[in-house]
């Protein structure tokens, strides 16, 4: 086994060192390193988009990614995207419009959307769905999916700005952002 690396890497605004393989990727790294599990693994071979995370502002497959290629990076993960105990504009949207059914895909079709929604503020529909090609859903058919990024388009969804809550934040923090156990 090669010898373990420092790595230092500002998850969600918290600054995290730890000694790693230098094979460890930067979603296992996520997950069971630091226990944010809300990232998840669909595939580990860059098809299904569920480990999608942002990597210094852009949204990047962290199935593709070592940890130690993200040293010294800033990485959010779904676990950051509220504030405060509030859901993220996009998590209020899948919400409101049955985006999620199982919810594995949702973590990572959330973080794809509000990076696309970071460098196109007022997507078409097309243009959607083109932005969530690299993220795939076995369950919800993609039509609400759609419907849920137009609307937090609409609302004027940025990547940080989250308006007042329409609704108490846990529970509905619970089925839209947290992993589905196996
Ligand atoms: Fe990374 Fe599927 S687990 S793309
Ligand atoms: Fe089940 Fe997308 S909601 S995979």
């Amino acid at each position: 086994m090669a010898s373990p690396v420092r790595v230092s890497v500002t998850v969600n605004g918290v600054n995290q060192t730890a000694e790693v393989e230098p094979r460890l990727l930067l979603v296992h790294f996520l997950r069971d390193t630091l226990g944010l599990t809300g990232t998840h693994v669909g595939c580990d071979t860059s098809n299904c988009g569920a480990c999608t995370v942002h990597l210094n502002g852009e949204a990047v497959k962290s199935c593709t990614v070592l940890a130690v290629q993200a040293d010294g990076s800033d990485v959010t993960t779904i676990e950051g995207m509220g504030q405060e105990g509030n859901l993220h504009p996009l998590q209020e949207a899948f919400w409101e419009h049955h985006g999620l059914q199982c919810g594995y895909c949702t973590p990572g079709m959330i973080m794809a959307a509000a990076d696309l929604l970071e460098r196109n503020p007022s997507p078409s529909e097309q243009q959607v769905r083109e932005g969530l090609a690299g993220n795939l859903c076995r369950c919800t058919g993609y039509h609400n999916i759609v419907k849920a990024v137009l609307s937090a388009a609409n609302a004027g969804s940025g990547r940080v700005e989250v308006p007042a809550p329409s609704r108490e934040g846990a529970e509905v923090a619970e089925a839209v952002s947290q992993e589905i156990k196996p």
